[in-house]
């Protein structure tokens, strides 16, 4: 459960976590222990936190999705409800507790870097910028575009818009950032892709974002782009205050724990590459008295099917 506590609390204290050597005078890198500290979520701005802007961009470039379109999002589940609540989901009967989505780390940081004492609405003082794009809600939409030159015209518009503001030319785009909410994969047409294959886009290869740090699910660990910077699966535990983490820690403290468990994920369809290892680990618990297979599958939605 520690894990997910710290899951959290990497989200939950906004600070716009690049590792890039370019943003180190910047920002505060963050440890475990350092990550506790800056929970207590201070109206002060921190002085080792650079001062950072929003775009306002437009909203068909993020929350138009969420308001009029969310229902047209994803052509296999109704994600609606997995928006509510600025990205958390729909509350649980636990208070503090939402039905999250794994892809909406870019609405839950918009929703948090909103709020945050060092956001500044001076162009002129800050260092660096957030681009708010819901990339992750798109991609899910792509779904229903079978024709890739139609599914890429809404990163171009992007693109055009963005690569025309003063400030995005300023330093050639290094003082900027992008919250994906996805997969590195999800964003890189491999060649073994086919046109009309959900997902296909070429987003993360367009020249325009070479500079711009990429804060995503699962960068691309074969190769040495040095914009990407892996981030977290958001969690279900979404706690406002520094008490309830610490509540919720004193509760997992004192539950007896009596077995030792681990996150395998769902099974994969033979062939696939995670199909080796997930399915021996879950086939060997299964055959044995001693482990114990817990499966979500009958929670309800797509992805908490223990995928
Ligand atoms: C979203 O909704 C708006 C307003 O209804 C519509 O104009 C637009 O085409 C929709 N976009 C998508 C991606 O479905
Ligand atoms: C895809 O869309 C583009 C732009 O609208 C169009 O020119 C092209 O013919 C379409 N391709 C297919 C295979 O339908
Ligand atoms: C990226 O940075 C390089 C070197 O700093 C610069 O030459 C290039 O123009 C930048 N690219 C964009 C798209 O700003
Ligand atoms: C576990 O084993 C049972 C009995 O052999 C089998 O019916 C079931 O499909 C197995 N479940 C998984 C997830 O492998």
């Amino acid at each position: 459960m520690k894990v997910k506590v710290i899951t959290f609390l990497i989200f939950s204290s906004i600070v716009p976590y690049i590792y890039f050597p370019y943003y180190i005078s910047y920002l505060s890198i963050t440890t475990n222990s350092e990550t506790r500290k800056t929970s207590t979520q201070s109206e002060q701005c921190e002085p080792d936190i650079a001062p950072f802007y929003i775009y306002d961009l437009p909203d068909r470039f993020n929350m138009m999705l969420v308001i009029s379109n969310c229902s047209s999002v994803s052509s296999w589940f109704n994600i609606c409800p997995y928006l509510d609540n600025r990205g958390m989901g729909q509350l649980f009967s636990k208070s503090n507790w939402y039905n999250t989505y794994q892809f909406t780390a870019n609405m839950l940081f918009h929703a948090r870097a909103v709020n945050h004492p060092c956001r500044t609405y001076d162009l002129s003082s800050a260092r660096i910028f957030y681009i708010p794009l819901y990339a992750s809600l798109f991609v899910h939409w792509f779904g229903n575009e079978k024709n890739l030159t139609q599914r890429e015209a809404v990163w171009v518009d992007f693109l055009n818009h963005i690569s025309r503001l003063p400030t995005f030319q300023r330093h050639g785009s290094h003082d900027h950032f992008l919250v994906t909410g996805l997969m590195v994969w999800d964003f890189i047409h491999s060649p073994g892709q086919k046109e009309g294959e959900l997902r296909l886009n070429d987003f993360l290869t367009f020249p325009q974002l070479a500079n711009v740090s990429i804060l995503t699910i699962e960068r691309n660990a074969y190769s040495d782009a040095k914009n990407q910077c892996s981030i977290p699966y958001p969690s279900y535990f979404h706690p406002q205050l520094k008490s309830e983490i610490t509540m919720w820690q004193d509760e997992v403290h004192r539950s007896e724990r009596t077995h030792l468990f681990s996150f395998v994920g769902g099974a994969r369809p033979p062939g696939h590459i995670a199909d080796k290892y997930r399915l021996a680990v879950i086939s060997q618990c299964n055959r044995t008295e001693s482990c114990l297979l817990v499966q979500c599958k009958y929670w309800g939605s797509v992805w908490d099917s223990g995928r």
